[in-house]
């Protein structure tokens, strides 16, 4: 059977490559989705995804690009780039109808920018995942990313096991879980944990006492949310090399007291302080397991929650056959002296 620590992604879903507020002035940002490198461009508040590469001499355009006005100009031998991916000017020659940068369709919702990479032919089939709170004026957002430096599927199984709580001792989102219930396909997980929501974020978002927590893999997507409504966690896993993972979540709060003031004031907190606390520590642990893989060239690890099992099936199916992760190649940073 196929290693699940080798696994790598399906491009036939829609896939989060930038926050909407996270543009520099440029407007320029590269992203990754599996082996496919992308250029991502804002321009008047809409937002073109290439392929991150100049067709002249395949350099990269989230390095050497730079947008004037609703073009994006590589700054090489100038050419330049209209949003719809068209070259519109070489300069000295007259061929630039030749020449078009490879876009790809995106979509934004919920704060996030989406793109489709995979069969033209499914990208109207293929819906974006459902996240509640975004249709709804009762939670506040807030958004996180970043890299992780393991395999995809050690970062989702962390996510979907909530018998870690040991791992957040000093925060304590959650303490004595339960698993009660548990249901998978080839592509969805669905769990519900029963929790203790202790101190501080019993007393701001939740009551005291034992709450359901549902955990939900919708591969690519992860879902997790109180049964009782107070929160609502998304996440999107995307696996950029063999042993890296760009985390792209949001954290829903529903208003307290329905007072939105309340958490519009707590969010420096809760984002620089709370989450960013839980997500590093939830690194840290999912490293330490990729280290122990890579230490022996295998898994070792002796896994007792039946959710884990559930989603690595989903990850084996999902991924079945795709082609591999590779590694970024190595650029020397030559210079004259
Ligand atoms: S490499 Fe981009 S214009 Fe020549
Ligand atoms: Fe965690």
């Amino acid at each position: 059977m196929q290693d699940v620590r080798q696994c790598s992604l399906n491009l036939n879903y829609w896939w989060t490559v930038a926050h909407l507020k996270n543009f520099s002035r440029s407007g320029i940002k590269a992203a990754k989705v599996g082996t496919i490198e992308l250029v991502v461009v804002k321009a008047n508040s809409s937002y073109s995804v290439f392929e991150d590469a100049c067709p002249h001499k395949r350099v990269r355009l989230s390095k050497f690009g730079r947008r004037v006005g609703n073009k994006l100009v590589c700054s090489y031998h100038g050419w330049k780039f209209a949003p719809s991916g068209q070259c519109t000017d070489i300069p000295g020659m007259d061929m630039q109808k030749q020449f078009c940068l490879k876009s790809y369709p995106v979509k934004e919702y919920g704060g996030w920018l989406w793109v489709f990479l995979g069969d033209e032919k499914l990208v109207d089939s293929v819906p974006l995942p459902k996240i509640p709170p975004v249709h709804s004026q009762h939670y506040h957002p807030i958004p996180m990313q970043g890299e992780v430096g393991c395999h995809f599927s050690y970062i989702t199984e962390n996510a979907t096991d909530l018998f870690h709580a040991d791992l957040h001792q000093s925060a304590q989102p959650w303490a004595n879980p339960k698993l009660l219930s548990l249901k998978s396909n080839l592509r969805t997980v669905n769990a519900i944990y029963e929790v203790d929501t202790p101190r501080l974020l019993a007393a701001l978002i939740s009551h005291p006492g034992k709450n359901r927590v549902h955990v939900m893999y919708e591969y690519p997507y992860f879902h997790l949310w109180s049964e009782d409504g107070a929160f609502y966690l998304f996440v999107v896993y995307v696996p950029t090399e063999p042993q890296r993972t760009w985390v792209y979540s949001t954290f829903y709060f529903r208003h307290v007291w329905g007072m939105p003031w309340i958490l519009k004031l707590l969010h420096p907190i809760l984002d620089k302080g709370t989450f960013r606390q839980v997500f590093a520590e939830d690194i840290r642990a999912v490293q330490e397991e990729q280290r122990a893989y890579n230490l022996h060239s295998q898994d070792l690890s002796r896994e007792t929650n039946p959710v884990s099992y559930a989603v690595r099936k989903v990850i084996l199916n999902q991924t079945d056959g795709q082609q591999p992760l590779t590694l970024e190649p190595f650029v020397y940073e030559g210079k004259p002296v």
